[in-house]
């Protein structure tokens, strides 16, 4: 696939600031601020995620995780901050801007959100349609085929509608089609909400393999315990309408914050870390090169 022009993110030696030596985000956000009407939903949101991380983020339900999301990738425009993602501000109304995200981010939604109509394959097909219109409709066959194939589905997969596949098989038909584009940023918005324990697992470990195999960095909205412990390199909290914290889960653990603590420290937040070291799917930091720096 032909890349926007601007380079999908800074390389590591681009991205090196000289002067502190710390790596440049992928995505930065200063001061967000997001509001319905009186509900005040972010106030003063300041969030970096690094090259080649999965970032966990999570937060009680309705704390903003999904607006939080649709501000970065541009679905939403916030009532004031900053937002730069992939070096271009996420506002930006300018079609080169719009492009350069469109064609570098792949966002798994909350509820799927695979045309009905169509069947897994031209799913997977229209965005391939729509960023490269000139492409042969075999190679665009190919390529659906392909992602459908990395999304751990089988060939047959791609002639079925949504509504005959299970509820995994609609999540993995959804990866497929955000990955057609090969973004480097991929947003997962609850993943595995709704799978049972066995289809959730087989889901953070394809998105680990993924994430390791293509360098991919990953915004995962969960509120699945067992998905932050087995495959996530940080996590954000969301909390009080900002992210009070971005730490490692053992960090975090100890964080002296109501929600947190009860988050955490909590029965079931007891459960996935004592799984966790069975589950932990990689030995490899693949963020690693970010504390060499
Ligand atoms: N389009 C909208 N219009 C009005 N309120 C909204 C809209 N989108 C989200 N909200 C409200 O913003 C809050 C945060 O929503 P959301 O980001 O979806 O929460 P979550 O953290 O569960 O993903 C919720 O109270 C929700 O009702
Ligand atoms: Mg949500």
């Amino acid at each position: 696939m032909t890349a926007a022009s601007t380079p999908a993110f800074a390389t590591p030696a681009q991205s090196q600031d000289s002067e502190s030596g710390s790596v440049q985000p992928i995505i930065r956000v200063r001061g967000l601020v997001n509001r319905f009407g009186e509900q005040v939903v972010h106030d003063g949101l300041d969030l970096d995620v690094l090259p080649g991380e999965i970032l966990g983020v999570v937060g009680g339900s309705g704390t903003g995780k999904s607006v939080l999301m649709r501000s970065i990738i541009g679905l939403r425009t916030p009532d004031a901050g900053e937002i730069e993602v992939l070096g271009v501000d996420a506002r930006s109304q300018a079609p080169d801007d719009r492009l350069h995200i469109e064609r570098n981010t792949g966002v798994l939604f909350q509820d799927g959100a695979l045309f009905s109509s169509l069947t897994v394959g031209e799913n997977v097909q229209v965005p391939l349609r729509e960023h490269h219109p000139d492409l042969p409709d075999s190679l665009r066959y190919e390529l659906a085929l392909l992602k459908v194939k990395l999304a751990g589905l089988e060939a047959d997969a791609l002639n079925k509608l949504p509504s005959q596949l299970s509820g995994g098989m609609r999540k993995r038909a959804g990866l497929a089609r955000a990955l057609a584009l090969d973004p480097p940023l991929l947003f997962l918005d609850e993943p595995t909400a709704g799978l049972d324990p066995i289809g959730a697992a087989a889901f953070d470990k394809l998105t680990r393999t993924l994430q390791q195999a293509l360098g991919l960095t990953v915004f995962l909205i969960t509120h699945d315990l067992d998905t932050l412990y087995a495959i996530c390199d940080r996590v954000a909290v969301i909390a009080d309408r900002k992210v009070i914290a971005v730490a490692t889960l053992a960090e975090l653990e100890q964080l002296d914050h109501p929600w947190v603590q009860e988050y955490f420290n909590g029965p079931r937040g007891r459960a996935a870390r004592s799984g966790a070291s069975d589950r932990r799917m990689s030995a490899v930091n693949p963020g690693s090169t970010r504390e060499e720096a």
